[in-house]
């Protein structure tokens, strides 16, 4: 039976671009997306993948997900919680309901479909890998909800790779750094680019495959002894301080 993987936010961007690189290194991908038109647009005429449409910030439609992908593939080998919305904005003027929408979707939904797929996951040993930000890394102006969603994540993976390594389930994190993708470019406006290239030391922005090839290794059996870290797969903007931007004007 061919390794299976779940990849929710599949309909597009990163999760797009991780589905076809784990197809094309021979795993059958269960698309996950509530977008159910998108997803479906996005999951015609590709081979190796089945589309499952379902909100992961709803604990109901989460469990059904789950058995309806059972059902379907027969064994789970590895989780990639991807799905994320992105809204910045200052503290003072995040309603509580914006904050909420934030975590519903990027906590509480990789909470709920990890909790979900451990039975599965501990049938194969295999692996989680959830997707954070730099932004949870570092923090930053209009962030609270979104940066703070995604340190979260960052915990929640180290907690999930200290209780389930007794089971053989690895878990890991993959924190990129500024993607074009729909989500990013709702927020990021061109101020906010420019600000993005002079602070990372690859002065630009990454690529979907570029992110889906760091989701990928952690996710296969090349990682095998690797569970509990965080990689930054953000040119480098993890490593830098102040002075990045005055040193290369100094340069010019
Ligand atoms: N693009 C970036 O610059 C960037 C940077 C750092 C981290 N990330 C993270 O990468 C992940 C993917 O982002 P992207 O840029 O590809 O975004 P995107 O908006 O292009 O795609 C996200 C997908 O997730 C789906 N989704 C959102 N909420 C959902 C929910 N509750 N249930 C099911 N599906 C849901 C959307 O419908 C969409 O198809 C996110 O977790 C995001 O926070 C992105």
């Amino acid at each position: 039976m061919t390794r299976t993987v779940i990849v929710t936010g599949a309909a597009r961007g990163i999760g797009l671009t991780t589905t076809a690189q784990f197809v094309d290194q021979g795993w059958q991908v269960a698309m996950i997306d509530r977008d159910e038109d998108a997803l479906a647009d996005a999951a015609e005429g590709r081979d190796g993948v089945r589309a499952f449409t379902c909100d992961v910030s709803d604990p109901d439609a989460v469990n059904v997900m789950m058995q309806a992908v059972i059902a379907w593939a027969g064994r789970l080998d590895a989780l990639v919680n991807n799905a994320g919305v992105a809204d910045f904005g200052p503290i003072e003027q995040t309603s509580f309901e914006r904050w909420r929408t934030v975590m519903a979707t990027n906590l509480d939904g990789v909470f709920l479909c990890s909790q979900a797929a451990i039975p599965h996951l501990k049938d194969r040993a295999g692996s989680i890998v959830n997707i954070a930000s730099i932004s949870g890394l570092r923090a930053s102006t209009l962030r609270v909800a979104y940066g703070t969603s995604k340190a979260a994540v960052i915990h929640l993976t180290q907690q999930q790779a200290a209780e389930l390594g007794e089971y053989g389930i690895r878990a890991n994190c993959v924190a990129p750094g500024p993607v074009r993708t729909k989500l990013a470019m709702a927020v990021h406006t061109q101020e906010i680019i420019d600000a993005y290239h002079d602070s990372i030391p690859l002065n630009r922005y990454g690529s979907e495959d570029e992110i889906a090839a760091a989701i990928t290794f952690l996710a296969s059996p090349a990682a095998s002894y690797i569970t509990g870290q965080c990689l930054a797969a953000d040119g480098g903007f993890d490593t830098t301080g102040v002075g990045l931007p005055a040193l290369r004007s100094d340069n010019k």
